[in-house]
């Protein structure tokens, strides 16, 4: 692997267990730091501050790249994050770049979904923000968004006549995208011309989706819609509008190949400092998943298996007294403190 892991502790490759956090619910509630996240992280490294137990970041989340995430994570936690840490929805988009070639792709949600998209190889990506502002009049709700008027716009703007020409062969939902009526509008337009918005041309092009997500804790009390809410609104008002059903691909928690990958990367993070192992060579007896979403979280834990044990904390979407009914956790605790103390004190 290119990817190197510089401030590792000789023992964090031989520890038999490892442990996968959510974010949002259980690490930050927006950018706010809850359950006590960055004191029980910290134990996570020794006092020099190298990372003792082999840890990553298993989010839903995204919008940024991974590199960037990490360094907000640092911030956020005070603790040294790396983007080998940070496993984020759209993590998986990276496998699908040779999939496009030179074909013009469309990058949709929060952040900087295009940059994403391009740090994982994609040649030819335009942000949905770029590529709505190419067409006059393709939403008529625009004059009527205050926050968009003296917007300056993008750094370089393509040119417009080659973004036109050109048919978009797939749309990434990188992240929750922010302008949810002229988002629907244009990948309605996108999706059902094949292509090329105003014009008839062809079949639905690809549609993925980073994760399936109907809602996340944030700061407010009660969950709030995720993009899982968003491809529902798209998928209802598309077959309404075209008369073949949308197709789409989802990735994120909690399919399984989501744990699959997190645990590959727990053991490449495990076997960086030692040279002489092969990276995927390291054997864990547990990987621990900590989530606020039984839907989700737990749910993806359960249905990997071995090794791996879930704990589902109070600080998120779960609020429940007892376990969840359908997808109930190996254990359940309230914050993402006490998980950390638990698994500590099972391992010692
Ligand atoms: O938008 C983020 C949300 O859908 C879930 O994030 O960290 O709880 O997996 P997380
Ligand atoms: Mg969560």
């Amino acid at each position: 692997s290119s990817r190197s892991f510089s401030n590792l502790s000789p023992e964090s490759n031989r520890s038999s267990y490892g442990i996968a956090f959510d974010i949002d619910g259980v690490i930050l509630l927006g950018s706010s730091p809850v359950g006590g996240s960055p004191a029980a992280l910290r134990r996570l490294y020794d006092d020099s501050g190298a990372l003792k137990i082999p840890f990553l970041f298993l989010t839903n989340g995204g919008g940024l790249p991974e590199s960037a995430r990490a360094s907000e994570m640092s911030h956020l936690l005070g603790l040294d994050v790396s983007p080998l840490q940070m496993i984020q929805a759209h993590s998986p988009f990276r496998k699908l770049v040779n999939r496009f070639g030179n074909e013009l792709v469309v990058a949709a949600g929060k952040g900087e979904p295009a940059v994403v998209m391009s740090n994982y190889g994609f040649k030819n990506v335009i942000s949905m923000d770029e590529y709505a502002s190419c067409f006059d009049h393709i939403d008529p709700l625009a004059p009527y968004k205050k926050w968009m008027i003296g917007e300056d716009g993008h750094k370089e703007p393509r040119s417009r006549e080659n973004v036109l020409s050109q048919r978009v062969h797939a749309a990434f939902i990188v992240s929750d995208p922010v302008d949810w009526s002229r988002d629907i509008q244009v990948l309605c337009d996108i999706l059902r011309t094949g292509g090329l918005p105003g014009k008839e041309i062809g079949p639905q092009p690809h549609l993925y989706f980073a994760n399936d997500d109907l809602d996340y804790q944030t700061p407010f009390p009660t969950e709030r819609l995720g993009m899982g809410a968003f491809r529902i609104a798209l998928e209802s008002i598309f077959n309404r509008v075209h008369d073949v059903p949308l197709e789409y691909t989802s990735f994120g928690k909690p399919n399984p190949s989501v744990f699959k990958n997190a645990e590959d990367v727990l053991k490449e993070i495990a076997s960086s400092t030692n040279s002489h192992s092969k990276s995927g060579s390291h054997h864990f007896r547990t990987l621990y998943m900590i989530g606020d979403n039984p839907k989700i979280d737990i749910r993806g834990a359960r249905q990997a298996g071995n090794p791996w044990f879930s704990i589902l904390t109070r600080t998120g979407v779960f609020k429940g007294k007892n376990n969840h009914a359908e997808f109930p956790a190996d254990l359940v605790v309230d914050t993402v403190e006490e998980a950390v103390d638990f698994i500590l004190t099972r391992e010692s």
